[in-house]
């Protein structure tokens, strides 16, 4: 438990001590409605990868890997491979894999009735070049072979916007190691999130990384100390300093998601990291 936040996950090293793990998301009652039980009975072994460590469970199996091989074997072709962090609804994912054929994506998402929609979307459109893995993202990308991975989207990371719950932001350096170690050289990692204080914490962690490069081309300048929620318009008499990001990124569909964060007045920020 941290600061009142239900969320950790305890596990065993292999002495048998239990280990607690910070997660970037809290577990929620996923109750499915009929339409949503209904697409995972039809379209859940179409589409579900055998990710997990067992039925309930976001833990990666034990022995679980993704390399190009197995790509071939679960995509049906060696396409390029798109790996959607964090797919939500499934609004974006499924409509990148149906504008684009020719690519293979996989949409990994923790949260039953979001995962349940995207299969709906994908089945409802036949798609065939889009896999979905239920488990903690963290696990997954470190179980993901050197250089299988063309491109990862991180679009929108649940803020975290207490200070003291930034710990739990998906964007960690252990987590940039992992999404390295699927990319190949010249791969990318597209992020993008309405939240200013989030996006000092992209820079913080991936700026000074000698493995990518930023590809922005937009300077912004952003408050050089984190505000907590409820302080973000203490945040413009904070000293600031000029970053480089993105334009918006094409391939994105606008979500529910970003849209209600447009609606609050939020600026997006988008980062294009290149594997070097
Ligand atoms: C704020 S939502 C954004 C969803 C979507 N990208 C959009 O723009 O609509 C963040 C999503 O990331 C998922 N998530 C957070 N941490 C995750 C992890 N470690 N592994 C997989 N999914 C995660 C959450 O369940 C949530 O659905």
């Amino acid at each position: 438990m941290i600061d009142g936040v239900s969320g950790g996950s305890e596990r065993s090293d292999s002495g048998g001590r239990p280990v607690h793990r910070v997660l970037s998301f809290v577990r929620r009652s996923g109750r499915l409605d009929a339409r949503l039980r209904r697409a995972r009975e039809n379209y859940g072994s179409r589409y579900l990868l055998d990710a997990s460590a067992g039925a309930g469970s976001l833990d990666v199996r034990p022995g679980f890997s993704l390399g190009q091989s197995d790509v071939v074997r679960l995509w049906g072709s060696d396409r390029p491979l798109v790996v959607e962090i964090g797919t939500g609804q499934g609004e974006n994912v499924v409509a990148a894999a149906q504008r684009n054929p020719e690519t293979n994506f996989l949409a990994v998402e923790v949260y039953d009735p979001g995962v349940a929609h995207t299969m709906l979307l994908a089945g409802k459109s036949g798609l065939d070049n889009l896999r979905i893995a239920q488990v903690n993202a963290t696990d997954l990308m470190a179980a993901i072979a050197p250089g299988t991975v063309a491109e990862v989207w991180t679009f929108f990371p649940d803020p975290w916007p207490k200070m003291r719950h930034h710990k739990r932001r998906i964007v960690q350096p252990a987590f940039a190691d992992a999404v390295r170690g699927s990319l190949g050289e010249g791969g990318v990692w597209r992020l993008a999130t309405d939240i200013e204080d989030y996006a000092l914490h992209v820079h913080e962690v991936m700026d000074g990384r000698g493995d990518f490069l930023n590809q922005g081309t937009v300077t912004v300048s952003l408050p050089v100390e984190h505000v907590g929620k409820g302080n973000a318009q203490e945040a413009a008499s904070l000293p600031h300093a000029d970053f480089v990001e993105s334009e918006r990124f094409a391939g994105r569909v606008l979500t529910n998601f970003e849209r209600k964060g447009l609606r609050s007045g939020r600026v997006i920020h988008d980062f294009t990291y290149r594997a070097v």
